[in-house]
């Protein structure tokens, strides 16, 4: 579906975030990057006349800047994460997904919108629906998330993200309303069938795959079509390819 929606993009030079920049694109979306490293962006987007480009560390811009980018967006989209090394992983800032996720949310709270604006987040099946809404995880694998989030900050930050959204912006904010996005195994290739579900179809023991590009088509869909947002706010949907669904 086309869109003539302005949507502020974070994590837009990463491996799913490009791929959600350019579908954002082709869909005729205005959009605004907050990047570090300008000189990722594909050619393609680069030279769209649709795309804004700040160049910024996100969490070092003051709450002004902040709310000086949101202004007269329609949605942001959150395709953070940390850089697969050992600083990225285990250096600061451990917290990147939370913060990134509170400063925005917080940025749109403070500008009122008449209209609430819709926040996706990129999360991932390793987090757990907040309030044990997730039935599917056995005790083991809970055992094995809980000892995962202990010792590896990226896995406590994407579930501390997902938690802050359900607990502190919740599903009645007259401002924000927010989506987080759960892909399994991320992979490579091109738009195909997906599935969405609730709740988890799978376990870590015997993980689902999930493309990048069906990834970004979603979290697209989610901004240009009114009754997928409707169908989805306030949720955790899991995203997997059909044919690893097994529902
Ligand atoms: N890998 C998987 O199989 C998997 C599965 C499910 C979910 N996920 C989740 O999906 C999300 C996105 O994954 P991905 O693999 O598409 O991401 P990615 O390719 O690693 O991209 C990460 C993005 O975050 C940015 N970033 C990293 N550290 C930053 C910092 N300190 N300040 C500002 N920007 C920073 C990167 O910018 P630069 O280009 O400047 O570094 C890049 O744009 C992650 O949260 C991940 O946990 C991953």
């Amino acid at each position: 579906m086309p869109t003539h929606q302005t949507v502020l993009l974070v994590g837009g030079t990463g491996r799913t975030g490009h791929r959600v920049l350019e579908q954002l694109l082709s869909r005729g979306a205005s959009v605004r990057v907050i990047v570090r490293s300008p000189h990722k962006l594909r050619d393609s987007a680069a030279e769209n006349p649709n795309l804004a480009v700040v160049e910024a560390d996100l969490l070092s811009l003051s709450d002004d800047e902040v709310r000086c980018h949101l202004r007269g967006c329609d949605a942001v989209i959150s395709c953070l994460g940390h850089v697969v090394s050992f600083r990225g992983v285990f250096g600061p800032p451990r917290d990147l997904v939370m913060q990134a996720t509170a400063r925005l949310c917080r940025g749109v709270e403070a500008l009122q919108p008449p209209d609430p604006l819709k926040f996706v987040l990129m999360s991932s099946v390793s987090v757990n629906h907040p309030g044990g809404l997730d039935t599917r995880r056995g005790m083991f694998e809970k055992m094995i998330v809980w000892m995962l989030r202990g010792l590896v900050p990226p896995a406590r930050d994407s579930q501390q993200a997902a938690d802050f959204l359900w607990r502190n912006i919740g599903t009645a904010n007259p401002f924000v309303q927010w989506v987080a996005v759960r892909p399994d195994t991320l992979l490579e290739g091109d738009v195909s069938d997906y599935a969405l579900h609730e709740g988890l179809v799978s376990s870590l023991f015997a993980p689902a795959s999930t493309n990048m590009a069906n990834v970004a088509h979603f979290i697209c869909e989610l901004v240009a079509n009114p009754k997928t947002w409707g169908t989805w706010k306030g949720k955790l949907p899991v995203i997997v390819n059909a044919t690893s669904s097994k529902s």
